[in-house]
């Protein structure tokens, strides 16, 4: 029966150490992290997740600015602001919650942010330097960061000799998660939906990372015994045993069968998704003291 790690608990760790550096860079260079998150439209799915991380930033002690536009706004309206944050010497972190409404054009956007106020990693500098393995001299995208952190704890920094497969190709989440293995020396393989006999794939890994964002897609007899496994998917499913018109959260692994086979598993709720707004607090800290000259910690 595999180990079960409690995101929760590990991003509550992250946090700690995250306001510890905010005292820190506060009592030597008097500067205050500043993040701004922009929000553009009325999903409610998105709307839950930005105020998450406006809270959370203000519990960190960051100066925490929500910017809730229409869903209307123009694409000239959200370039200007995000203009208006880059040269705002208070902030730090710039997120657009993404996905923006059908009519705007979220590449643009993304690649306006000034790569150094970029907290979601998503700028081309920073998606580059990850993909060239420069771990340390931008910021890497939160959820592949937060994923790493749960490998690091099974499996020390260096993963020579390990077989790592990624399902998911997505610039988001597949790709830079894919390269911050490579960079810790796995062997890594990235699937995706082309891959032939993905379930034979899958039976190679040391680790395996789900991210599909299909319901409990992975099942035990795809999994090695004794592997890790990391669950990326947030799908939401009809559970009719909660009441009539009820829902829940379930990831991209079959968990109760997997939990089996695997030897340590993230679950859904409560793995990977707490450590996205941890990494995002930590990638923010981090880019305050670059601003202010001073070495940031790690994470
Ligand atoms: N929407 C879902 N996940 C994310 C994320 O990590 N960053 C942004 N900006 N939007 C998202």
């Amino acid at each position: 029966m595999g180990e079960i790690i409690d995101g929760r608990q590990v991003a509550a760790e992250v946090i700690e150490s995250v306001k510890a550096a905010t005292s820190v860079l506060e009592a030597t260079a008097s500067v205050t992290p500043g993040l701004a998150v922009i929000i553009v439209g009325d999903d409610p799915a998105s709307h839950a997740y930005v105020g998450a991380k406006s809270r959370m930033a203000k519990e960190c002690g960051f100066k925490s600015v929500q910017h809730t536009l229409p869903a209307e706004t123009t694409q000239a309206e959200l370039a200007n602001l995000v203009e208006t944050l880059n040269g705002d010497q208070s902030i730090h972190g710039i997120l657009v919650q993404l996905p923006l409404p059908k009519h705007l054009n979220c590449d643009p956007i993304i690649q306006s942010i000034l790569p150094e106020k970029d907290v979601d990693g998503l700028h081309v500098v920073n998606a580059g330097k990850v993909a060239t393995g420069d771990l340390d001299g931008g910021l890497v995208s939160c959820t592949p960061a937060g994923a790493m952190v749960f490998v690091r704890r099974v499996h020390g920094d260096d993963l020579s000799g390990l077989n790592a497969v990624v399902i998911g190709r997505s610039n988001l989440f597949g790709k830079p998660m894919s390269a911050l293995l490579l960079a810790a020396n796995a062997t890594v393989t990235t699937a995706h939906s082309r891959t032939r006999d993905l379930p034979a794939v899958c039976r190679n890994a040391d680790i395996l990372v789900a991210a599909v964002g299909r319901a409990e897609m992975v099942k035990a007899d795809w999994i090695k015994p004794g592997a890790t496994v990391i669950d990326v998917g947030i799908n939401r499913v009809p559970a009719p045993e909660k009441g009539e018109g009820k829902s829940r959260l379930v990831g991209d692994v079959a968990f109760e069968d997997a939990r089996q086979v695997a030897g340590v598993i993230t679950p859904v709720p409560g793995g990977v998704g707490p450590m996205t707004i941890a990494m995002l607090m930590a990638n923010t800290v981090k880019a305050a003291y670059r601003k202010a000259g001073v070495p940031p910690p790690k994470f």
